[in-house]
């Protein structure tokens, strides 16, 4: 392995993450730390409200950490200012929202290659049409959200976070509108996506499938990370 390939998709240095909720703070994340390589598949299991969601828009620079570092593909996020913490979520990180956030007046194929067209890249289309191809909704890629059900939305959202050169990507509850027939392409996609282009891949999930396509398994409560008493099944 080369030097490039060695480092880690995403290193995560203490995090604390609290939230302002009236008057006091609700500490969602309580000093976190994980090492996620790249190629690795780590998914981080939890009751609803253990902080879940909360450490992984951390680990996707989409919220600040209140305390601790983040790490993304080497680069220290706190360094990066607006623009550049901006330009790192749209070109190497993929997040999957646990309420899918696609754009209602564009296309599913629209919604897709939305990161590349950003970045000027040509042909974002023919990518977003082979990306929608790999997660089964290739037909639909000219349906408007509205037009589509909750699990081809969500199934959307994780083609807009496969496509361009991803180095993490992070997926919240990724199957949780699915059938089991859907839910087993997006988990196939996703391995794929950590085998074969060498992405760190986190999820987070209630979904006990998942086990059994982790490298590791991390269990989270009340804001706590620590590694899972269960393995995987
Ligand atoms: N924006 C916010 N403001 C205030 N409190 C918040 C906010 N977001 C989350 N919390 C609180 O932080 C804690 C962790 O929430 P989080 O959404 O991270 O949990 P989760 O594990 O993703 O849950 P779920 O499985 O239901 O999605 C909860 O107590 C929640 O109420
Ligand atoms: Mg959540």
């Amino acid at each position: 392995m080369d030097i490039e390939n060695t480092t880690p998709a995403l290193v995560l240095e203490s995090v604390v993450k609290e939230h302002a909720a009236g008057p006091s703070r609700v500490a969602a994340v309580r000093d976190a730390s994980l090492h996620i390589a790249r190629g690795e598949i780590v998914v981080v299991c939890g009751e609803s409200g253990a902080g879940k969601s909360s450490l992984l828009q951390v680990a996707g620079c989409l919220q600040s950490p209140t305390r601790g570092a983040v790490y993304v593909d080497g680069c220290d996020v706190a360094g990066l200012g607006v623009n550049g913490s901006a330009d790192l979520r749209r070109r190497r990180i993929g997040f999957v929202f646990q309420e899918y956030n696609l754009m209602s007046a564009l296309t599913a194929r629209e919604n897709v290659a939305l990161p590349l067209e950003l970045d000027g890249v040509r042909r974002a289309d023919r990518q977003a049409h082979a990306a929608l191809q790999e997660v089964g909704i290739a037909d639909l890629a000219g349906r408007f959200p509205e037009e589509m059900s909750g699990g081809q939305r969500q199934r959307v959202a994780i083609a807009r976070a496969l496509i361009g050169p991803r180095r993490l990507v992070i997926a919240d509850e990724p199957t949780g509108a699915l059938d089991s027939a859907s839910s087993r392409v997006v988990r196939e996609t996703l391995v794929e996506r950590a085998r074969q282009h060498g992405a760190g891949v986190l999820v987070g999930t209630h979904d006990r499938e998942w086990l059994s396509v982790a490298d590791r398994v991390l269990e989270m409560s009340d804001g706590v990370l620590s590694h899972a008493t269960r393995g995987p099944e």
